[in-house]
């Protein structure tokens, strides 16, 4: 147990329900801010979700010379004053996600020093699609010494690109650096997330011209880097923290409801969750669901894929709710090689789990009992609180600093819904127990 972190200490058996508004999506927001850097300007970016890998993003910026004020959950970013093309080994090393300034910082400068991120316990997380399509675009790259040393000694050119994989975040460095491009670029097998939808709108708003965000193909004509400017841009719900809460009211029986969120943006996971026997009911920005308690859930078959397919970032939450299914579920992780942590942790609170490659066979119901357990990742740790409330006892949750990456507020977010749990420092925690 580290002796820094905070724990969450949760009382089992509860119950969730009531409604709870989802902030702005982190992996949208990450990206939007990397956006700011194509413009000598000012852009207000609101519904920003105040967690710590927000805060590393800012710091990249700020470590480039852009300076930040937040107001509750709007940033106002001025770019005016980036005078440096480097992102260091420290801010990189600590959130993966900062390689998307790789793709602004070359549209702006022609240049780009980005210390290279490595792997991470979700795989070995390759930036190969991001290299291959920014060297079609004329950019050079070397490897200094840690860092990628990216250079544009011809200038920076349109291209025709076909992803191998419809890699979100290769999708989003080449469309970052395309929108400064000479002449056009398509990206064919491009992502189709709503994270990128936000980034192309952003993108528009800034005085770039992208078409087929959200498609398959997206098209992008360059322009003049001077002549992007500010803009005043609001982050998209988080469909993966709605999805994280949904799954808590249809455990616990509900009726629980997620607001400011789009339907559409979930598609995948209502259908598997009306196929469990869920009751799922939205309106154009609220997603409720309610079960009967007393009827066991009914077993799936999950594959995770790029959107519209079903998200990675929900695979372990759904593994949890096959743990209270009734039979054999079969969940495959087909997006990252090695995302199946959260199945050893809620293994020692009793589920039935058996992993063969990427394959995870759950067999239920089992009845889960509470026990002292570590937040492996981002989502395992938020799906371990949801086990912690439905199981038998007490849960203790340690390496809590992986759930503040992605969830703001989520302790006292699950407490406004019924849920028993508390935050306390390791002194406090000490204190009492
Ligand atoms: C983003 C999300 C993450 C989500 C994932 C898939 C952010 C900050 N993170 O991650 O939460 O789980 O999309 O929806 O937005 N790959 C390569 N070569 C590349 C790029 C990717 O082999 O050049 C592989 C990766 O190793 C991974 C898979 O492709 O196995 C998917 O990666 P990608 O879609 O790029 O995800 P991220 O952008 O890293």
């Amino acid at each position: 147990m580290s002796n820094t972190e905070d724990i969450i200490v949760i009382e089992g058996n509860q119950k969730l329900s009531g409604t709870v508004r989802v902030s702005g999506a982190k992996n949208s927001a990450l990206k939007l801010i990397a956006a700011s850097i194509l413009s000598h300007d000012i852009c207000k970016i609101d519904n920003v979700p105040q967690i710590s890998d927000i805060a590393i993003m800012c710091k990249v910026l700020i470590s480039l010379g852009a300076k930040i004020t937040t107001e509750e959950k709007a940033l106002t970013i001025d770019t005016t004053d980036i005078d440096s093309f480097e992102a260091s080994y420290f801010l990189v090393s600590q959130m993966r996600a900062s390689i998307a300034v790789l793709g602004p910082l070359i549209a702006r400068f022609g240049h780009a020093k980005v210390a290279m991120p490595g792997g991470c316990q979700i795989g070995a997380r390759k930036i190969d699609m991001h290299l291959m399509g920014l060297q079609k675009m004329g950019v050079n790259f070397e490897n200094d010494h840690g860092y990628l040393n990216a250079t544009t000694p011809n200038g920076l050119k349109g291209a025709n690109i076909s992803l191998e994989f419809a890699s979100v975040g290769a999708t989003e460095n080449i469309l970052m650096a395309a929108v400064a491009a000479e002449g056009k670029t398509v990206i064919n097998n491009a992502a189709r997330e709503p994270e990128i939808v936000d980034l192309c709108n952003m993108l528009n708003e800034m005085g770039a011209c992208v078409s087929g965000g959200g498609s398959p193909i997206i098209e992008i004509e360059g322009k003049n880097i001077e002549d992007f400017h500010g803009c005043n841009h609001t982050t998209i719900g988080d469909r993966i923290e709605a999805g994280t809460f949904l799954v808590g009211g249809a455990l616990t029986g509900g009726p629980l409801t997620v607001e400011g969120i789009n339907p559409n943006y979930l598609r995948t996971a209502i259908m598997k969750m009306r196929n469990m026997g869920i009751n799922v009911e939205s309106t154009d920005d609220t997603i409720t669901v309610s079960r009967d308690t007393s009827k066991l859930l009914k077993p799936i078959e999950i594959q995770t894929l790029p959107h519209p397919g079903f998200p990675t970032d929900l695979q372990a939450q759904f593994m949890l709710l096959a743990c209270y299914a009734e039979g054999t579920s079969i969940i495959t992780e087909n997006v990252f090689e090695n995302r199946f942590m959260f199945a050893a942790e809620i293994m020692r609170m009793g589920a039935d789990i058996t992993l063969e490659e990427h394959h995870a066979i759950v067999n239920g119901p089992s009845m889960l009992q509470g026990a002292p357990v570590s937040s492996t990742d981002l989502r395992a740790g938020a799906s371990l609180a949801l086990a912690g409330i439905m199981a038998k006892g007490q849960t203790l949750i340690t390496k809590v600093s992986h759930i503040d990456r992605g969830y703001e507020y989520f302790t006292e977010k699950l407490t406004s819904l019924g849920a028993d749990a508390k935050r306390l420092s390791m002194h406090e925690f000490l204190e009492i127990y």
